[in-house]
C-alpha cells in the first residue's frame, strides 16, 4: 500500500472497517449497500469538519448560565450524482442545516473521461466550507472536473471525501490540486484496465441504485 500524501487523511476506525468490508462484499444487497454508504458518509463528514470554527454562545442551563458554542462557518454539501447522494444522506444527518449542491457528472466508459450533464449550486457557496463527496476517487478525472466548476463559482475550502481512493486518483490531485484535502476510508492497490479500483467495492452508483447489469 502506498504512503498517502499530507493531503489525505485515511481514516483508521474499527467501526469504518467493519462498514467498508460490508460495502465491499457482493453479496450486499442495495438497500444495506445504501444504508452503509449514508453511515460512512456521516462518520467521514465528522472527520473531514474537526477544524470547523466556533462561535461563542452563552446559554441558560436550567441551573446557571453557561458559555456555549455553537458551529460558526456555513458549509455546503456537494454530492456527485449518482453515488455521492448515498454519502450526502449521512452527512446530512451530521450537518442538517448545511445546504446541498449538486454536481451531475458521469464517466464515459470507454475515455474514463467525466461527462457534465447537471449543476445546481447555492448562491453564496464561496462563502462556505465545501464537502464534495463522491465514494470513488478512481482516475481521480469526476474529482478534477467538480472542483474546477466549484473554483469558478468561487470556492476556496473544499475537502473531498470519498469511501475509496486509488494511488493514480491521489496522486492526481495532489499535482492538479494540492491545496484540496482528501479524506478516505482508505487508499486500495490500483486501478484496472477499465479504471475500476482494486480490490474495490464496484461500481457504487449502481449498487446503490440496483442498477447493475
Ligand atoms: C463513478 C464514481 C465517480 C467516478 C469516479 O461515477 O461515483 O463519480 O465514477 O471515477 P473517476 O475518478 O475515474 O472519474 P459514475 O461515472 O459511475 O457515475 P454514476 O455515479 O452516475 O454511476
Ligand atoms: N467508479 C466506480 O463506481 N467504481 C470504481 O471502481 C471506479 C469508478
Amino acid at each position: 500500500m502506498p504512503t498517502p500524501t499530507s493531503h489525505v487523511r485515511v481514516v483508521d476506525h474499527p467501526v469504518l472497517a467493519h462498514l467498508l468490508t460490508e460495502a465491499r462484499d457482493r453479496q450486499t444487497p442495495p438497500g444495506r449497500f445504501r444504508a452503509v454508504i449514508a453511515q460512512l458518509g456521516e462518520l467521514l463528514a465528522y472527520e473531514a469538519v474537526r477544524d470547523l470554527p466556533l462561535k461563542s454562545a452563552p446559554i441558560q442551563t436550567p441551573l446557571e448560565p453557561f458559555p456555549g458554542q455553537r458551529l460558526g462557518g456555513k458549509v455546503t454539501l456537494v454530492p456527485i450524482l449518482r453515488a455521492g447522494l448515498g454519502l450526502a444522506e449521512g452527512a446530512q444527518r451530521l450537518l442538517p442545516d448545511a445546504s446541498v449542491g449538486h454536481i451531475g457528472m458521469f464517466r464515459d466508459e470507454r475515455r474514463l473521461s467525466p461527462v457534465s450533464y447537471y449543476d445546481k449550486l447555492p448562491p453564496d457557496i464561496a462563502n462556505t466550507a465545501v464537502l464534495l463527496l463522491d465514494p470513488m476517487l478512481a482516475t481521480g478525472g469526476s474529482a478534477l472536473a467538480a472542483l474546477e466548476l466549484l473554483r469558478s463559482r468561487g470556492c476556496r475550502d473544499i475537502r473531498l471525501i470519498c469511501v475509496l481512493a486509488s494511488p493514480e486518483g491521489i496522486e492526481r490531485l495532489a499535482a492538479e490540486a494540492p491545496d484540496v484535502r482528501i479524506i478516505t476510508a482508505a487508499v486500495d492497490r490500483e486501478l484496472d484496465d477499465r479504471g475500476y479500483i482494486l480490490p474495490g467495492l464496484g461500481d457504487a452508483g449502481d449498487r446503490m441504485f440496483g442498477t447493475s447489469e
